[in-house]
């Protein structure tokens, strides 16, 4: 296993835990509605993965979606939290499938969220290694510039955009350069859809701008009783952009 990180964390609540892992290239303060409002059923854990917050500055090289993982199911030890809900948003998808592959047994149910199973293609491959390029070169601005766009809805509230500028913005480049090439880097994760044998919900903003819906209603297809929910008028962030509809079907599936 990869040696630990010292991972940033923000947690509330009591009872079985819920992890819940951001997505690129943002952090754990993605979660702020989760945390606020599902203390009452679980203990909501809202970790940073590497290279963010208290562990931006010490990794000499490059990682694996596969560490991000081994650094989760880490902390999860350190925290005596054996089995977790476990849900992943878009890269923290990616990252959650690698968990599954790598420490099944700490996961008792799976929330899928804006994300997706397939790897990328080479046109897809050779552009993280532009933006990693241009990310190294110029700095998260160029994030902001291409990702922001897509990651919310035209409609968002300013607090929501200003929010997730702050989460771009506070990424450390190098950080960001590391994890386009790690995404370039991960397997295809279709063929384990069928396996699948933990409870699943897959959750989808209908306006997904990075991510069509449609992708994620035949990944839920393919999991064995996956329960599907699209949030109406959201894009690829809607814990954010739709915290009450978005808590509201999390709720219902953790109280199944
Ligand atoms: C994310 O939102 O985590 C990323 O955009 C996912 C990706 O680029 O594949």
């Amino acid at each position: 296993m990869a040696k630990a990180a010292r991972l940033g964390l923000i947690e509330t609540g009591r009872g079985t835990p819920l992890l819940c892992i951001h997505g690129f290239p943002l952090d754990r303060r993605l979660w702020r509605r989760q945390l606020e409002r599902l203390g009452d059923i679980r203990r909501v854990l809202a970790p940073d993965l590497r290279g963010r917050g208290p562990s931006r500055e010490r990794f000499e090289t490059g990682w694996s979606l596969d560490d991000h993982a081994d650094d989760l199911a880490a902390l999860l030890a350190e925290l005596r939290e054996p089995v977790v809900d476990l849900a992943g948003v878009s890269m923290g998808g990616y990252v959650a499938f690698a968990l599954l592959r790598r420490h099944p047994e700490r996961v008792r149910s799976l929330i899928l969220i804006d994300t997706k199973a397939s790897a990328d293609n080479a046109e897809g491959k050779a552009a993280r290694e532009a933006s990693a390029a241009a990310v190294r070169e110029k700095g998260v601005a160029v994030l902001v510039e291409q990702m922001l766009p897509k990651l919310i809805t035209p409609g968002a509230s300013a607090a929501v955009r200003a929010a997730v500028q702050e989460m771009i913005e506070d990424t450390p480049r190098e950080t960001a350069a590391r994890d386009l090439l790690a995404m370039r880097d991960r397997p295809d994760s279709t063929p384990m859809l069928g396996e699948i044998r933990v409870p699943t919900l897959v959750i989808h903003g209908s306006d997904d701008a990075l991510m069509p819906i449609d992708g994620a209603r035949a990944m839920a297809a393919a999991i064995g009783g996956a329960k599907f929910v699209a949030i109406p008028g959201a894009g690829h962030l809607p814990m954010l952009e739709a915290p009450d509809e978005f808590n509201a079907a999390l709720r219902g599936f953790l109280r199944r």
